[in-house]
């Protein structure tokens, strides 16, 4: 998967996917499946998807135990994918063995998908890390803590807020991938992300990816907004 902006396809029919897409003309996207579609429409979704010939990202954070996830990634590498996500949380055996199951589950000639860590959800907040987490780290500290684990345990990179993505840039290196969420056209608009950035900051505080789901699936002028977003992201004015 190359670095254009991702879009999340949170709809939960492949009508509403069909009806949306169709406005792109036959431009190859990268685009993110996440659980709402993922468990209503299956793996045809990814088929047609990747169809069409577009990249896809299956955002469905798995986290269980070292065998079902690992089992789970051979599956799921041979539905085609370009990009999964599982939870840190789940460990660092957890971890390897999802690395395991996508390399025995990717084709001889196609390339693993590419590994993403889920550090701490973005929907936490620092209260809920001490009261809930019982964790005595700060929110940056434990996002690197467990970017850290990830790196160790060869994951291809993590899912993080824009904020936290420099340190772990500095921390793990460039090709480690920083995947973010929470990208606004306009910064006013956050809708229930709580720390938005536009595509320009996201690029300046070191991200790698940018996920944008509402800035372009809502807006009245869909293809427009991703343009806008794809010149702020290339540094285009
Ligand atoms: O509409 P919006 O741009 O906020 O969508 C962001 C997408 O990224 C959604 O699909 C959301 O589920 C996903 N996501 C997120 N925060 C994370 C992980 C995924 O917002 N930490």
């Amino acid at each position: 998967m190359d670095n254009k902006p991702i879009i999340a396809l949170d709809f939960s029919t492949e009508k509403e996917v069909q009806d949306f897409l169709g406005l792109f003309s036959s431009q190859k996207l990268n685009v993110k499946v996440g659980m709402e579609l993922f468990y209503q429409q299956g793996p045809s979704i990814i088929y047609s998807l990747k169809e069409a010939g577009h990249d896809v990202f299956l955002d469905i954070k798995l986290h269980d135990i070292p065998t079902t996830v690992k089992k789970a990634m051979t599956g799921i590498a041979r539905l085609g994918v370009d990009m999964i996500n599982m939870h840190a949380a789940g460990g660092r055996r957890m971890m390897e063995a999802a690395r395991e199951g996508l390399d025995i589950g990717t084709p001889a000639d196609k390339q693993s998908p590419l590994l993403i860590a889920v550090t701490q959800l973005t929907s936490t907040t620092p209260d809920m890390l001490i009261k809930e987490q019982h964790c005595a780290l700060s929110m940056e500290e434990s996002v690197l803590h467990y970017a850290e684990l990830a790196y160790v345990a060869q994951g291809d990179g993590v899912v993080c807020s824009t904020h936290e993505a420099n340190a772990i840039k500095n921390k793990l290196g460039e090709t480690f991938l920083r995947v973010t969420p929470g990208i606004r056209l306009d910064n006013d608009r956050s809708h229930d992300q709580h720390r938005v950035a536009t595509p320009e900051r996201a690029r300046d505080l070191g991200s790698s990816h940018i996920v944008v789901g509402r800035s372009i699936t809502q807006s009245l002028h869909p293809v427009d907004s991703y343009i806008d977003v794809l010149r702020q992201w290339e540094g285009e004015k």
